[in-house]
């Protein structure tokens, strides 16, 4: 089945034309970025108002690229939540002008269950896994059964990771989005330079906290102001390494617990080269089985949706021209 994918729940206007839920023929995504950076961070009237300038050029940028017009397309998968309302509704409202002007099936799904189905965009992954979701809203270690099928083992109590990248970044004064700007820095940094708490490690649950360790942040630079050059290296790679160690560190024991030696990393932060780097140390020592999707294909994108998309297109689950957004949408 020929797919087209929408994506507006943030920040990124993203199409995507996607063959059987598997085969990626274009995936188009436009960054909202420097709107948002002079503001440190999404305004959400922002967002929506650049997806509905944005989106009429980028959706036809994934049909021209996928060589295809909108009489091959077979069927439309939108992002129905979770994100913001605004920027959620022009993204249905797009997927729901073509499905009812081409009498298409149109399916809504879960942004956050097309994060830990992006893997399959690459390689096929045997059920039942494990998958650690990482980004800007969201911080959560599922057991995956199949697409519908995800059972939450732990999630954020406060923050989600790339939430706290980003705060951090602000109170260092680096420029918005800050995760990928720590990691550059951290990159010539020592990560053993400042002992920074490693909150919830040893509470036995799968659930991470990610609060204190901003709050000890802004303590250490209230204390002694931003730290420059080599020393702002030493605390990048120092931070970085204490949220790692969590991610990692109950990612694996949530292995251990279930029995279960596959293991997905997926959302915007599944980009952290430490990140990735540990996951992969801690992997290989256990024996476990790692999965981490490209970095094109682990931040927000389209092609992720058509996923979950096809397959509820083709179980006939579509929520058709009544799909209204989904701001709050835990799977
Ligand atoms: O999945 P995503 O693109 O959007 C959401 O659904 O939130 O994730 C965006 C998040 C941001 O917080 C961004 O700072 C973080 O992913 N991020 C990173 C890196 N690249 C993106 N965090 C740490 N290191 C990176 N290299
Ligand atoms: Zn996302």
């Amino acid at each position: 089945m020929l797919v087209l994918a929408i994506e507006t729940s943030c920040d990124e206007t993203a199409a995507a034309v996607v063959r059987d839920g598997r085969t990626i023929l274009s995936n188009v995504v436009s960054s909202q970025v420097k709107d948002h950076a002079v503001y440190g961070g999404v305004v959400p009237e922002i967002a929506s108002r650049k997806h509905l300038e944005t989106i009429p050029a980028v959706v036809g940028e994934a049909l021209r690229l996928a060589d295809v017009t909108l009489d091959h397309v077979e069927g439309v998968a939108v992002t129905q939540g979770p994100g913001l309302a605004g920027a959620l509704l022009v993204g249905l409202s797009v997927a729901k002008s073509i499905a009812f002007a081409r009498g298409l099936p149109l399916a809504g799904v879960n942004h956050i269950e097309a994060h830990l189905a992006a893997i399959f965009l690459e390689r096929e992954v045997a059920y039942p896994y494990l998958a650690l979701v990482v980004s800007g809203g969201h911080s959560h270690l599922y057991r995956v059964d199949g697409i519908g099928r995800c059972t939450t083992l732990g999630q954020t109590l406060d923050d989600a990771a790339g939430e706290a990248f980003d705060k951090v970044a602000k109170l260092l004064g680096l420029p918005y989005p800050g995760g990928i700007e720590i990691d550059r820095l951290a990159s010539a940094g020592d990560p053993d330079a400042i002992a920074f708490p490693r909150p919830l490690l040893h509470d036995g649950s799968f659930n991470f906290s990610f609060s204190g360790l901003k709050t000890a942040v802004l303590s250490a630079v209230k204390k002694q102001g931003i730290p420059e050059g080599e020393k702002l290296a030493d605390f990048c790679a120092s931070f970085q390494k204490a949220v790692c160690h969590v991610l990692v560190e109950k990612t694996f024991r949530a292995a251990d617990a279930t029995g279960i030696d596959r293991v997905v990393v997926a959302g915007g932060v599944a980009c952290n080269s430490a990140l990735r780097r540990e996951m992969a140390h801690a992997a290989a020592a256990r024996g476990v089985e790692l999965m981490i999707p490209s970095p094109s294909l682990c931040g927000d994108n389209a092609a992720m949706i058509a996923v979950p998309g096809d397959y509820y297109l083709r179980c006939g689950e579509q929520g058709g021209l009544a799909l209204d957004a989904r701001v709050n949408w835990p799977l």
